[in-house]
């Protein structure tokens, strides 16, 4: 079975150069597109206090935690991941890296045999380093190639994520 666990934020965010209130965070838009295409399940990575609706206020909480290395805690997590080879993980890219809560849904599990396939959504950094952190943190995975997708393009994705998909039986390493 397949899986697409996500983190993503809606509310008010900045691109384009200016403010905007989006009711599906784009990260959200990918995910969805990609069990759309898989038939994976959704699961959706959410902290218990979640950051703020308003943008500069999250930019501060999400600094603080990346300064702090902290692993917010999460609102729920599945049981286990027995019954999934294929994950799908999906973020947007906080200053090249993953958000904390990330770290805490993927320090939650062993990852040994799993095939991880990282997508990530951003505003000009692209994977960043995102990659190489899920690779190390998730020791014993399989990392594929990253995906990464303008915040912008999020709702026209579809043909870029097929693309992808097909593409995506090499490169990654092992963690
Ligand atoms: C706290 C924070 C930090 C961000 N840092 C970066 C960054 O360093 N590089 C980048 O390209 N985009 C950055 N972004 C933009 C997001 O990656 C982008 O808007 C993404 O599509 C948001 O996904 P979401 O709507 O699923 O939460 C940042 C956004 C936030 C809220």
């Amino acid at each position: 079975m397949k899986l697409v666990a996500f983190y993503s934020r809606a509310g008010e965010n900045y691109f384009g150069g200016q403010y905007r209130v989006i009711e599906v965070g784009n990260t959200e838009k990918v995910a969805r597109t990609i069990a759309a295409l898989t038939g994976a399940e959704l699961f959706q990575i959410r902290q218990v206090v979640p950051y703020a609706w308003d943008y500069q206020t999250c930019i501060r909480q999400a600094q603080e935690d990346k300064r702090a290395n902290a692993r917010p805690e999460l609102a729920e997590l599945p049981e286990n991941l027995e019954g999934y080879d294929q994950i799908y993980l999906g973020y947007p890219n906080y200053w090249g890296d993953l958000p904390m809560a990330v770290y805490t849904f993927l320090e939650s599990f062993d990852w040994t045999g799993k095939t991880l396939h990282p997508f990530c959504t951003h505003e000009g950094s692209g994977l960043g380093g995102t990659v190489q952190s899920i690779a190390r943190t998730c020791k014993g995975a399989h990392v594929k190639n990253g995906l990464a997708v303008w915040g912008s393009d999020a709702d026209n994705c579809l043909e870029k994520v097929a693309s992808w998909m097909q593409h995506d039986t090499t490169g990654g390493a092992a963690g």
